[in-house]
Parts: C-alpha cells; structure tokens; sequence
C-alpha cells in the first residue's frame, strides 16, 4: 500500500498547501515511504476507489481542508487520515467558535466582536464601526473568521483605518473576527499526539520584519526572525505549552495542531486561533518547533500515519 498526501485544493492558502504537502512526501520518502500527492478535486474519488491508500495524511489549508469537508469525504471512503474529525475541524477551524470554546475552559482569549459582511452593510458601516471602537477600544485585530496565513488580517492603531481593514478583511471571507489587540510576543506552540496523549512542541516565537506577520513575512524567507525555542522565562514557557495542549484537549483534536498566541507584558499568554492543518513549508512552525526539540520530522509523520492507521 502507499500513503495519500493530499496538497493544493481551492482556498486562498493553495500555494502554502503545495509547499507543505511537497515537505511532507519528501521527508516521508527520504525515509523509504511509497507517497502519492494529489490535488482536491473531482478527480480524487475515482483515484481513491481505483487504487487506495493505507492512509491519508491531509495537508491542505483554509477551506474545505480544514474546516472537515475533505475528511468527511475521507470518512465516507472509510479512509484513515492524520488529524482531527470533520466535527473537531468545523468548531476549530472557526476562530469566533474557538474562541468561545476555549474561553469556557479558562484559557484567555481577546475580547472580540463578529460581523458578517451583510450585517456590516446593512447596519450602516460607520455606525456599526464606532460602536466597536467605542466597546473594545483601539488597538484592534481585524480578520476573516475562518481563514489562514493571515490572509485579509490586519492591526487598526487609529479609528481611520477601520473601514480598510473592514474592506481587506472581506475580501477573503464573508465574516469578520473584530479583537482586541493584545501588545506582546507572539508565540506558536505546536502540539503533536503520538498516541501516548497531546504534548507540546518547544514554542517558537515570531518576530516580523515590519512588525506585522502577514503573508509574505510568513512565506518568504528572511522576512521574519524566529525564536524556536522562544526567548521565555521558563515558567512563561510551560504556560504557553499548557494553553497549547489545553485548546487542543478542548478543541477535541487529534494527532497534530498549532495554537498560535500573544503573550502580554505580564507573562500571560492569550489564545489567537489553532489550525488544523498546521504549515508544514520550510519556513512553518512546526517544523521548526520539530527541529527545536531535537527531534526528526520525518519520524514524526511516519508515527503520526501509524496511529492514524491502527
Ligand atoms: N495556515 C497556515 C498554513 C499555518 O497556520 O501554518
Ligand atoms: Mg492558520
């Protein structure tokens, strides 16, 4: 049998996914695996029926790659794959959803409004966007409330420039996550399952060329200096990891994710959003954060398809 890395699909983050689907069968095959890579389209079905994989090891980001479409498909094919369920996925991959989710078991997560683009307009836009200024404050974290690689996210330091993050925000999504702007470091924590329960990978910290990890401090290298493990004081550490694994527990996960986090000036770190389907590319976290821990990313996805399998 061979295993089924599926990369590409049709969300904003396609390019990302070819990049990590291609790391993920190159470090399965450097270690003497039989990786197929396929797109998600039409086509996928009948080439599943025609020759099936053991297993599936999902590497596509945004859209139906994460928010269970493509692993109710897998389901219905009683296919195996690595990650969470379709049901895990919807709640996860919905940051408003994820939010309430791991606010109700203690976490901290900023205080946020959500705004579906029909209600934005009909409301009347500058009404409805002083209102929220007037709620939560300046600044704000505006972004699509399902949506990845910080595609259409953006900071608002200053009234004015609301309605252009309203603007860019929707261009990638029909609903928009309104937060508070926590001050900090940003933080990843990666979280892998390898069947004796979810442990945190070392966290990396991020710290972005022009202040703002956006799209192209993410996937160019040299746009983005990163800590992996973070500069933490060791207690500030274990309570990212404890978020971390926390979010992923609650979050019902399975096998792998990602928490992504700011950690304020006293030392708390504030939930942002988890992913699903972690980046895998040569400049994602969690292979950095695989690295940072001594350990080999290779054996690692062979473990993780193993446990999907069995
Ligand atoms: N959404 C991208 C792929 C990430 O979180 O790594
Ligand atoms: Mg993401």
């Amino acid at each position: 049998g061979h295993v089924l890395v599926l990369a590409g699909g049709l969300s904003y983050e396609r390019e990302v996914s070819l990049r990590s689907g291609r790391r993920v069968s190159d470090v399965l095959r450097a270690g003497g695996i039989d990786v197929q890579v396929r797109d998600t389209d039409a086509g996928l079905v009948p080439a599943v029926l025609a020759d099936p994989p053991d297993v599936v090891f999902v590497t596509l980001h945004g859209g139906s790659g994460e928010d269970g479409a493509i692993r109710s498909v897998l389901e219905l094919l009683s296919l195996p794959y690595v990650g969470a369920t379709p049901d895990a996925c919807r709640i996860a991959y919905d940051k408003p959803t994820a939010k309430t989710v791991v606010r109700s078991v203690g976490v901290p997560t900023p205080e946020a409004v959500v705004l579906p683009k029909e209600t934005f307009h009909d409301l009347g836009a500058s009404a409805v966007l002083a209102r929220i200024i007037e709620r939560l404050g300046l600044p704000l974290f505006v972004k699509p409330s399902r949506g990845g690689s910080a595609l259409g996210g953006s900071i608002v330091r200053k009234a004015d420039e609301l309605p252009a993050a309203m603007v860019g925000c929707f261009a990638y999504g029909d609903t928009a996550l309104i937060e508070r702007y926590v001050e900090g470091v940003e933080v990843a924590v990666s979280v892998i399952d390898l069947g004796d329960g979810p442990e945190a990978l070392p966290p990396v910290e991020i710290v972005a060329d022009e202040g703002v990890y956006d799209y192209s401090a993410r996937y160019t290298a040299g746009h983005t200096e990163f800590f992996a493990p973070a500069r933490l004081r060791p207690e500030v550490a274990d309570a990212c990891a404890e978020l971390a694994v926390t979010a992923h527990r609650a979050l019902g996960l399975r096998d792998l994710s990602r928490t992504d986090m700011i950690v304020d000036a006293d030392g708390r770190p504030h939930f942002l959003e988890v992913n699903v389907a972690p980046g895998m590319t040569e400049t994602s976290l969690l292979p950095m954060a695989v690295e940072a821990a001594g350990k080999d990313l290779g054996a690692i996805c062979h473990r993780l398809l193993q446990v999907a399998r069995d």
